[in-house]
């Protein structure tokens, strides 16, 4: 027999006793760990610093995921994790396009029976407005949180590697599930649609004020004390399916002697949609309401917000919201009602359904 018939003879037959032999099954040890998608979009968690007390001045969206998920060797013995580099920005630089690529990549796998639940790492400056965009597009009700850092992985106790840790215990754990996008740093769990970023520097800058956080992590346990009641994930109505592009919605910010020179200069550029920040319950001048009366006279949707952060913004309180044709946006800040006018959008312009969806979202 030439030396090649014998090598694979001889291959074959080791390859046979290793089957007879071996104490277990060849195929792939099926683990009792859940399956964890960590999806890696930059920011501080992905920072590095000159030094290691650099905690100014530092880049952002520099590490790869792939090391995020080293730095945390614990991460395995939580779930069978893996990551996809969906991108590497600072989230101020996050757009509507990158939002719609991560919503797609997350409904993808989602759907996908191997994936129990999802971790996107995330600058934490719009950190925000994608959990709540993630929160009104993903349709499932596995675990979807977002997690962050306010050091660079290179600083002395930087964060990052704890908040991880965190996000992927309370993506593995099936309590998680249909509470709607959650965000996860410190060791507390909030809700996608109220949280927001309260403090430029400090580590505990994710708050729900007034409406209070969902639970928190306490040595390695997962604990819920509530869970959202305005409509979320599995229950949305949204689909990104045909949506190629999300509609263009601008904030213009109220405060004292503003001009309608903003709200002019966004109607003349055809946007779809405004949201004004106003002062109080939500209030324009006489000057920027009736620029937006005017927008508003161009087929431009007008949503009242409220620069002050907290409480309902009302109906027909000091605007005649009817007579106008505005919507008010309930407890959303503006960076949130943004969010919601743009998905809305690519449903429905017609007025009280969209202030139907925003009650109800
Ligand atoms: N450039 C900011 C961002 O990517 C850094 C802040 C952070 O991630 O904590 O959101």
């Amino acid at each position: 027999m030439g030396s090649m018939k014998v090598l694979a003879f001889r291959l074959c037959a080791g390859f046979l006793a290793l089957v007879l032999i071996s104490p277990r099954p060849l195929r792939a040890e099926k683990t009792d760990r859940p399956n964890v998608v960590i999806l890696a979009t930059g920011g501080t968690i992905a920072g590095t610093g000159a030094t290691s007390t650099t905690t100014v001045g530092y880049q952002a969206a520099k590490v790869p995921v792939e090391a995020l998920i080293q730095a945390v060797p614990e991460l395995q013995k939580v779930a069978q994790v893996r990551g996809e580099q969906v991108m590497q920005i600072a989230s101020q630089n996050m757009t509507n396009e990158g939002l719609l690529k991560l919503g797609r990549r997350v409904n993808e796998l989602a759907a996908e029976a191997g994936v129990d639940g999802i971790v996107i790492t995330h600058g934490t400056d719009t950190l925000e407005e994608t959990a709540y965009f993630l929160n009104l597009v993903v349709k499932s009700a596995k675990p979807v949180v977002l997690v962050g850092s306010m050091r660079p992985s290179t600083a002395i106790s930087a964060d990052g590697p704890a908040n991880l840790y965190d996000a992927v215990l309370v993506a593995a754990n099936p309590a998680s599930a249909d509470k709607g996008v959650l965000v996860c740093l410190e060791d507390e769990i909030n809700a996608a649609r109220d949280v927001t970023k309260t403090n430029t520097s400090s580590l505990e800058t994710f708050k729900t004020p007034e409406l209070g956080l969902l639970g928190y992590i306490r040595g390695g346990q997962v604990a819920f004390y509530r869970t959202p009641l305005q409509l979320h994930t599995s229950q949305t109505e949204f689909d990104l399916v045909n949506v190629q592009k999300l509609p263009e919605v601008a904030i213009v910010y109220g405060h004292e002697g503003v001009s309608r020179t903003a709200i002019d200069a966004f109607a003349a550029a055809k946007v779809d949609g405004i949201v004004y920040a106003g002062v109080g319950d939500g209030n324009p001048s006489e000057a920027t309401e009736a620029a937006l009366a005017d927008a508003r006279q161009k087929g431009i949707v007008v949503v009242r917000s409220a620069r002050v952060g907290n409480g309902i913004v009302a109906r027909n309180a000091e605007v005649n919201d009817d007579q106008r044709d505005f919507v008010v946006s309930d407890t959303l800040n503006p960076q949130k009602a943004r969010i919601l006018l743009m998905v809305a959008l690519t449903k429905t312009q017609d007025t009280k359904e969209l202030q139907r969806i925003f009650s109800e979202y």
